[in-house]
């Protein structure tokens, strides 16, 4: 029986792991973590992370050939592949601070590795690393390797929180990169062997490192570009009076350009797109290349800039100060359908209304108490660093209230601000809310996901990014 173990039981260990072990029963997966919190909840009917359809899958699995455990050494010492799929978070300090992945946890793991290997082991990089992380690695391992042969395999993980599950099971591709040597390419044959249980073959593409690792940088910030190319235009909707939705419609219905990531929005956010874009700067400075770092810092830039812009339209429309003033904010989480909160535009936001002396009442059908509390009382970056998966007391934000309830939120509040587009705040009963809160109730819509039409027929005053001004608002002076 082929052993495969994944170092790191986050939103990206966990969810593949069970993965392939649901496709491949014929492979034991033991998923390993230094966090003991997230283990127990893994071995748990509370899943330490909330993703559609993992429960059932982990629940298949779990005890017959998935296995969670903090008894990392041993798992690593039996495995024949170890995936590495641990944090790289945005260094904070020293060389490279801000921008440049932090590779500690990377390397104390390969260090680990190679402390305890008896035999020959295939090592997979699932964490998304800088191009040439490969490299160090192999010398990591390989300085003193005892006569076993280490082959390092690059396999970024594509999966989207919040669809992980399908996207695990239904993968646009499987990239897999490799030594171009004879063992190298045996290695990623390994590789390819364990997706082609459950993926086509002509999904499994198969490259040489550099270019496994760069990839997925690379759709990364494409990704995200696409975004702030539409937030860019939404503040420009809003100059003209053009529809932000209907022009990305229009846009997308051009099959060079496609229909997909074209929705304007309070900015991305996510563990993701900003940190790897910031490595990829990072990296293209210290080639020298200066141009090329210039372009994808832009593409940040703009996020910033519709996160600010977006604070700015909310005080300015509030009569220039929101001091004192209850704002209810409706979705915490970065994106729908999970209760992740990492570079959240919500933390900015609502820093940024904190910062205005606004009250706050946050609701958010995922995320906890303590959650949203440390987010607001946390410095940037520190976020993803393992310290912080620890229970802890965080210092409660005094200006800030969290409910169970969208309508205990809105209640005597002088406006809503909609930061996740959560399906449940399409149905909610308006005239309930409108009924209940200061007037003029104001709606400020980061998701597009109100009907503004009807909002407005009720009396609400709406703001919806890229959309044509409320005349109330038009009226108001230029702030954003
Ligand atoms: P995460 O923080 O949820 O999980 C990482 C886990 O690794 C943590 O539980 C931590 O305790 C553990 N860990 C750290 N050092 C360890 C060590 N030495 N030994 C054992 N465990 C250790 O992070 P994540 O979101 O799963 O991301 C992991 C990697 O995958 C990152 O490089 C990220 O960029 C990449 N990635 C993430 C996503 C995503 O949607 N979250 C998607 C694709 C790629
Ligand atoms: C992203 C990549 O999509 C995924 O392939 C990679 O493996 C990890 O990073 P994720 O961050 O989980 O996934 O979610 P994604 O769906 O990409 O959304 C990222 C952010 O962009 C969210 O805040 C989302 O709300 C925002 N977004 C997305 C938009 O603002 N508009 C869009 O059209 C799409």
């Amino acid at each position: 029986m082929t052993k495969i173990c994944c170092i790191g039981a986050g939103y990206v260990g966990g969810p593949t792991m069970a993965v392939i072990a649901h496709k491949c029963p014929s492979i034991e997966v033991a998923v390993v973590d230094i966090s003991v919190a997230r283990i127990t909840a893994w071995n748990s009917d509370q899943l330490p992370i909330y993703e559609p359809g993992l429960d059932e899958v982990v629940k298949q699995c779990r005890g017959k050939n998935l296995f969670f455990s903090t008894d990392v050494e041993k798992h690593v010492s039996e495995a024949d592949i170890i995936f590495v799929s641990v944090n790289t978070p945005t260094k904070t300090r020293g060389l490279g601070a801000g921008k440049a992945a932090d590779l500690t946890y990377w390397e104390s793991a390969a260090r680990m590795i190679a402390d305890v290997s008896k035999s020959d082991k295939i090592v997979v990089e699932k964490s998304t690393v800088p191009v040439k992380t490969a490299e160090a690695i192999e010398r990591i391992l390989t300085h003193n390797s005892k006569g076993i042969n280490y082959q390092i395999l690059s396999n970024p993980e594509f999966l989207a929180e919040g669809t992980a599950i399908q996207d695990l099971f239904r993968p646009d591709r499987v990239l897999i990169g490799g030594r171009e040597t004879t063992e190298g390419q045996k290695a990623i044959q390994a590789l390819k062997a364990v997706y082609a249980h459950w993926v086509p073959e002509e999904r499994i593409i198969c490259t040489n490192l550099w270019s496994a690792e760069l990839s997925k940088l690379a759709a990364n910030a494409l990704l995200a570009q696409r975004i702030s190319s539409v937030n860019a235009m939404s503040v420009l909707c809003e100059a003209t009076g053009a529809d932000v939705s209907q022009v990305s419609h229009a846009v997308g219905k051009d099959t060079r350009i496609g229909p997909k990531f074209l929705n304007a929005s309070v900015g991305f956010g996510g563990s993701c797109f900003q940190k790897d874009i910031l490595n990829l700067v990072y990296i293209c400075e210290c080639n020298g290349l200066t141009e090329v770092a210039n372009y994808w810092k832009q593409v940040i830039k703009v996020n910033d800039y519709q996160k600010n812009r977006f604070v700015n339209r909310v005080v300015s429309s509030m009569f220039n100060t929101v001091s004192g003033k209850k704002i209810a904010i409706l979705g915490f989480a970065f994106k729908k359908d999970t209760g992740d909160t990492r570079e959240t535009p919500a933390i900015d936001v609502c820093n940024g209304l904190l910062g205005d002396k606004a009250r706050l009442s946050i609701y958010d059908p995922q995320v906890t108490e303590d959650q949203i509390q440390r987010d607001l009382s946390m410095k940037k970056f520190d976020w993803d660093h393992p310290i912080h998966l620890q229970p802890m007391s965080p210092t409660s934000v005094k200006q800030v209230s969290i409910v169970w309830d969208a309508y205990e939120a809105a209640k005597d509040a002088h406006g809503l601000c909609f930061l996740t587009e959560w399906d449940e705040f399409k149905t909610l009963d308006y005239q309930r809310i409108f009924n209940n809160m200061q007037k003029p109730a104001f709606v400020f819509d980061g998701r597009n996901v109100v009907n503004v039409e009807k909002l407005r027929e009720i009396g609400f005053i709406v703001y919806s990014i890229g959309k044509p001004l409320d005349p109330w608002l038009k009226d108001m002076p230029a702030m954003a």
